[in-house]
């Protein structure tokens, strides 16, 4: 069973970290038999599953819940569960009680967003015994602040504070960061400022591990392809064609076939 200390010896080790997003029991349970290292509950759930079109509507209780099916679904894998929207600006006891809730219901750590002022509340659910992933780059939760989806990190000065971040990240206790939609130059620089590993989502293959959106990987939105996600299946018309092979069977009566249910006939004849 691999553990949140096995981050730190991947990097030490060179072997590239692998992490996907889940969000339900019956995927986690086939995620769970694969040879990925960790799970993110992440809040892009709010998008892909709740068909919403920023992070910025995920709650606690809309993660709390994915967490728990994922955790029922996946239970030999490490779970990493994002604080939502605001969950975290509320002041510390608020975070806390934020944080206890989605770790109660089976994540391993907890994921935050780097925003300024958010340092010492790192450090606190650091020394509350909860492991922190900082996130940095695109952070989705500013999706309004940066004015859409856009790659961050393209300056100088925007390249020197993800690394100053990166590092006050690092201080302040977090296990690993995941770096989105930054220059691959700009993510091998911070992977190579510290010590803790990066996990990469449209940053290149300068990091220390990648982390792809599951639904991205399986191609479940036929009109979403992200430059970065590579697309490992295209399940949106693989199921669109069960769907309607499914409808074709039961409009030429097709299906159910014999051997499909109990006929009430052979029950009466006993
Ligand atoms: O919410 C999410 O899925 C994420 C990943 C894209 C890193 O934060």
């Amino acid at each position: 069973m691999k553990t949140i200390p096995d981050f730190q010896k991947w990097k030490a080790d060179g072997k590239p970290i692998t992490m996907v997003t889940c969000y339900d029991a019956a995927t986690a349970k086939i995620v769970n038999a694969t040879s990925v290292d960790s799970i993110l509950i992440g809040d892009s759930c709010a998008m892909v599953v709740h068909g919403f079109d920023s992070t910025v509507h995920a709650t606690v209780e809309m993660i709390a819940a994915h967490t728990a099916a994922v955790r029922r679904g996946a239970p030999d894998k490490v779970i990493v569960a994002d604080l939502p929207f605001l969950s975290n600006r509320k002041g510390i006891d608020h975070a806390i009680e934020s944080v206890d809730v989605l770790m109660k219901a089976g994540a391993n750590a907890v994921k935050l967003e780097r925003r300024k002022g958010n340092i010492q509340l790192i450090e606190h659910i650091v020394d509350s015994g909860v492991p922190v992933m900082g996130h940095l780059g695109l952070t989705p939760q500013s999706v309004n602040e940066f004015g859409g989806f856009k790659m961050q990190g393209k300056s100088s000065a925007a390249a020197r504070a993800l690394i100053e971040d990166a590092q006050m990240l690092e201080q302040a206790g977090c296990f690993s960061v995941v770096l989105e939609c930054i220059p691959g130059d700009v993510a091998a620089q911070v992977t190579e400022s510290i010590n803790i590993p990066t996990i990469g989502i449209g940053c290149g293959p300068d990091v220390s591990g990648q982390v792809l959106v599951i639904n991205d990987l399986l191609g479940m939105d036929a009109t979403f392809q992200p430059r970065f996600a590579r697309k490992y299946e295209n399940l949106s018309e693989r199921i669109a064609s069960a769907v309607d092979r499914y409808c074709a069977d039961v409009e030429s009566v097709a299906f159910p076939a014999e051997g499909e249910y109990t006929s009430r006939l052979a029950k009466l004849s006993r």
